[in-house]
């Protein structure tokens, strides 16, 4: 059995970086999340760690790696490892920050404009034969010009986003436990609580984690809050909004649309949001550009190979 385990085929110049390193390695074959059984029977005898964001690093998964030192996630967000029970253990883990953040950002501009301006809708409209000549109703949008943007989370990514988009004349507020001066001063951004940005937004994306204390915090009342013109996008973690709640505002109408890039049990996407048109889906798809999965995989490997060597992981996110 390997030292090394990946649950699926990374990159080229991640994997180049671990050939430097050894040839003691295995990857779960089929091209697929693989389950929390399959986990537990392939990490027996396996020190390092290379999983994905869909991988279920469960108690039991942990417990089933007996000889396990580093679990290194090729993904910023960290939700899908049990890591207080990792830290318990002693296990080091480390995640990709940084990397992924001006493709993460520039996705969230994509899907916001996608449902502002009816990209989807007018793509589809147009393959279908529908486009008679330029007309002055066809198909009309919103503009950005002196509306609202409201950002919840204004970490890195929230930041990034809300950065390139200095020009289209949007307002910001943000609501963040901590004060952002750089969005303060580059945008005039303004630091407000979540209810008030949430009753003001015309649009309002999502830049916060996974956590039990973020868990549903977009639920119905939140929604009840928001002007029904409003656009919610959310490229962070579905489990961050009560789908369900949102299907229902979507539904009546109560808010203008939505734009959403991550779902709550994935790859499920509930065949209600499916059948709506107000909701431009994607499949959580915010990192994916060549750059960034490539720079996720050294760097997930350059954790990994840090944390066999006993050295500090440069992006560890536990056991300070
Ligand atoms: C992450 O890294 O957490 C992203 O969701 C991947 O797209």
């Amino acid at each position: 059995m390997s030292k090394i385990f990946l649950t699926r085929r990374i990159p080229k110049p991640g994997l180049m970086k671990l050939n430097e390193y050894t040839d003691d390695y295995a990857i779960f074959p089929p091209d697929k999340p693989i389950t929390e059984k399959e986990l537990i029977e392939d990490i027996s005898s396996v020190e390092g760690l290379i999983c994905l964001l869909t991988d279920p690093i469960t108690r039991n998964v942990i417990d089933s790696g007996r000889k396990l030192r580093i679990i290194a996630n090729y993904a910023v967000g960290y939700d899908n490892i049990d890591i207080d029970y990792a830290t318990n253990k002693g296990i080091i883990v480390t995640n990709t920050p940084g990397v992924l953040t001006d493709a993460t950002a520039e996705l969230t501009w994509a899907l916001l404009f996608a449902c502002t301006r009816r990209i989807v809708e007018a793509d589809m409209f147009s393959r279908e034969g529908r486009f008679d000549g330029w007309s002055p109703t066809l198909l009309l949008g919103k503009g950005l010009k002196g509306k609202i943007l409201g950002i919840i989370g204004a970490g890195r990514i929230g930041t990034a986003f809300v950065l390139k988009g200095i020009g289209f004349g949007v307002k910001v507020l943000y609501s963040d436990p901590y004060i952002n001066e750089v969005l303060e001063k580059k945008t005039g951004a303004k630091r407000v609580k979540m209810e008030e940005l949430l009753r003001k937004s015309d649009f309002i994306s999502l830049h916060i984690s996974l956590k039990e204390s973020t868990h549903h915090l977009i639920g119905a009342r939140e929604i009840s809050l928001l002007k029904p013109s409003a656009c919610l996008i959310n490229t962070s973690r579905g489990p961050i909004v009560d789908e369900k709640a949102l299907i229902r505002a979507l539904k009546d109408g109560k808010i203008g649309g939505a734009g959403l890039d991550v779902y709550e049990d994935e790859p499920n996407i509930p065949e209600e949001l499916i059948e709506l048109t107000n909701v431009v889906l994607l499949p959580h798809i915010g990192s994916a550009t060549h750059e960034a999965r490539n720079k996720m995989a050294v760097m997930a490997v350059e954790n990994l190979i840090a944390g066999l060597e006993g050295k500090k992981p440069p992006n560890q996110v536990n056991i300070k």
